[in-house]
């Protein structure tokens, strides 16, 4: 199967994960990328099953918007029952590398509402150690070449993602060469930095559900 083909499958195997929990009240967290989106193209047809969505990014939201589905403001919304999202790179303990698509802080806020985490990913994304993936860290653009440096001193080879602003007009560094041994203790230490507004790493709330695509089918871990 190709990579687009492992994405469908697993978009598809979330909806047959949360199908059974809509209620005409129930708002959903919705994540960002391109197996969110495959994601999001199939919830279209149950929307009238649900309420709505709270999206991590002006794109999602577009989207979402794109298929009927209403989108509210976290501030408006109770209870997320489930958020659905992509990683870049997941870890047998569920923790992640997220934040490819620059969506990092407002996809760790959306899931930090939600009661479980559903992750869907092709088999490609699953590693034994995080770092591979360049780790994003969201930025107080001011604060740019100062948190460069001090992620030298952790160990990181920091590159600036040119060009990208984030939803929250923030910029992104990337950590290259930067392989994780403790991943919960790390999202900590550089949460801890003056001017970073998030890291790329979630493990101290990790997935819930692992929903990992691959040549013999979706495979559910918990
Ligand atoms: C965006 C993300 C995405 O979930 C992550 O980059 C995976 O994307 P894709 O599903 O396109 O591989 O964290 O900020």
């Amino acid at each position: 199967m190709t990579q687009d083909q492992l994405k469908d499958a697993v978009a598809a195997a979330a909806i047959d994960e949360i199908q059974p929990w809509l209620e005409r009240d129930t708002v959903l967290g919705i994540g960002t990328g391109s197996t969110a989106n495959r994601f999001i193209d199939r919830l279209g047809r149950l929307r009238h099953d649900f309420k709505g969505a709270v999206a991590s990014s002006e794109a999602s939201a577009e989207r979402l918007r794109g298929q009927g589905i209403e989108v509210f403001e976290l501030n408006d919304v109770g209870s997320i029952p489930f958020y659905i999202d992509g990683a870049d790179e997941v870890n047998a303990h569920l923790h992640m590398i997220k934040g490819g698509g620059a969506a990092l802080t407002r996809e760790k806020i959306v899931a930090a509402c939600a009661e479980r985490f559903i992750c869907i990913a092709d088999a490609s994304k699953r590693v034994e150690c995080l770092g591979a993936f360049p780790l994003p860290v969201e930025v107080i653009p001011m604060a740019r070449s100062y948190l460069a440096r001090e992620l030298v001193k952790l160990g990181a080879h920091p590159v600036y993602r040119e060009g990208v602003v984030t939803d929250n007009g923030n910029q992104i560094i990337d950590c290259h060469d930067f392989m994780i041994d403790d991943p919960v203790a790390m999202e900590a230490r550089l949460n801890a930095i003056v001017g970073v507004v998030t890291n790329g790493l979630f493990a101290a709330r990790g997935a819930d559900v692992l929903l990992l695509g691959g040549d013999t089918g979706v495979v559910r871990s918990t």
